[in-house]
């Protein structure tokens, strides 16, 4: 038996296998944030793929917070339906969906809104310079936050994981290169983490208790002066007894070149699992069955989650099992005779 196909139970959430897919901006909304037939034909066909666990891309919590202005959004009510027929659309293809809620913060590239910030810092020569958030705006995107968290819910999501990573706005309070407040929000890492430990504390109020909920985060900036894995583990360690699964993924916060290899990433979350007792996604150039098995069979990860190789080959999990593994990756009635 492949461990890429056991089963994997936490809290009320069963996967079939331990296959997730990355969330990843697709840019096929428009101005209303809405879903369009592209996200449910998308995620859908990835659920068929036999992928145990759809993360849905970013997915901004107010206008402001996206990152273009064809993001998906859920910033208000009249979103949440189109939402819920992706997640039918992900239940029907026999997999669980889980919403990654996002705020893009300095990120922002829609022309016609104001872009915010822990500090009025641009993250690079060609952005606009943020405006800095006062407390009591800080306090209106802990809400926005819950609130999407809450119409995720009602979508009928499974799993929600907050975007803390990639230089976003979450991101650019816990960093201290992007976050230069002398208030209780900035400093010494228990204030950087304060925003994220508000919104964790308003989203578990309305998100379901059985529910999962996730974080990802980036392990390091690759950066002097940035976040690094020992200041990670750090913050897991503050937030863990909230969350019930971290995602590991690295960067994003200023534009620095770093290598890549397969697998790069992988270490991080074998260093929180193993330092912080939690456990974690892996994430970054993974492609092939034996990497899967290497992060799950040596206990690296808990969970393995594919990017561009999904967007590559939808069908995956299905091609990747073997004859034996009904249960893990069962094949979709109507494509048995292509599988016998
Ligand atoms: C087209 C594309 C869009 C992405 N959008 C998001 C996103 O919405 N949220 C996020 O956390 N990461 C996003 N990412 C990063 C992926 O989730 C993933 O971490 C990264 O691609 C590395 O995994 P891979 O090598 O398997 O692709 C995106 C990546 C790609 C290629």
């Amino acid at each position: 038996m492949l461990h890429t196909y056991e089963s994997y139970q936490i809290k009320n959430l069963h996967l079939k296998n331990r296959l997730v897919m990355a969330p990843m901006c697709m840019y096929r909304s428009d101005i209303s944030g809405q879903a369009k037939d592209f996200h449910r034909i998308h995620y859908g066909t990835r659920a068929f793929g036999g992928t145990g666990l759809i993360i849905q891309e970013a997915t901004a919590v107010t206008a402001n917070g996206r990152i273009s202005g064809r993001d998906l959004g859920l910033w208000e009510d009249r979103q949440t339906p189109g939402l819920a027929s992706i997640v039918s659309q992900i239940h029907e293809g026999g997999a669980k969906a889980g919403i990654q809620l996002a705020h893009a913060g300095r990120k922002c590239t829609v022309a016609e809104e104001q872009i915010v910030a822990p500090s009025s810092l641009a993250c690079d020569e060609e952005s606009r310079l943020p405006h800095e958030l006062s407390q009591a705006e800080i306090a209106e995107v802990v809400l926005a936050f819950s609130d999407a968290a809450r119409r995720a819910a009602e979508a009928g999501y499974d799993v929600l994981e907050i975007h803390a990573a990639h230089g976003y706005l979450i991101h650019e309070f816990l960093s201290p290169l992007s976050n230069q407040r002398t208030d209780e929000y900035g400093g010494p890492l228990e204030n950087r983490l304060r925003f994220l430990q508000e919104i964790i504390t308003a989203v578990r109020q309305v998100w379901p208790t059985g529910q999962v909920l996730l974080i990802r985060l980036s392990a390091t900036d690759y950066l002097p002066g940035g976040l690094d894995i020992q200041e990670t583990v750090r913050m897991v360690d503050q937030i863990k007894n909230q969350v019930d699964l971290i995602h590991l993924s690295s960067g994003g916060l200023l534009t620095v070149p770093f290598r890549t290899y397969p697998g790069y990433q992988v270490g991080f979350a074998e260093t929180v699992r193993s330092k912080c007792q939690v456990p974690t996604i892996a994430v970054g150039l993974i492609s092939c069955l034996e990497q899967v098995e290497d992060i799950l069979g040596n206990g690296r990860a808990d969970l393995v989650a594919l990017g561009r190789e999904l967007l590559r080959h939808p069908y995956w999990p299905l091609n990747n099992r073997c004859t034996d593994q009904d249960e893990g990756c069962p094949v979709p009635e109507p494509y048995k005779r292509a599988f016998s």
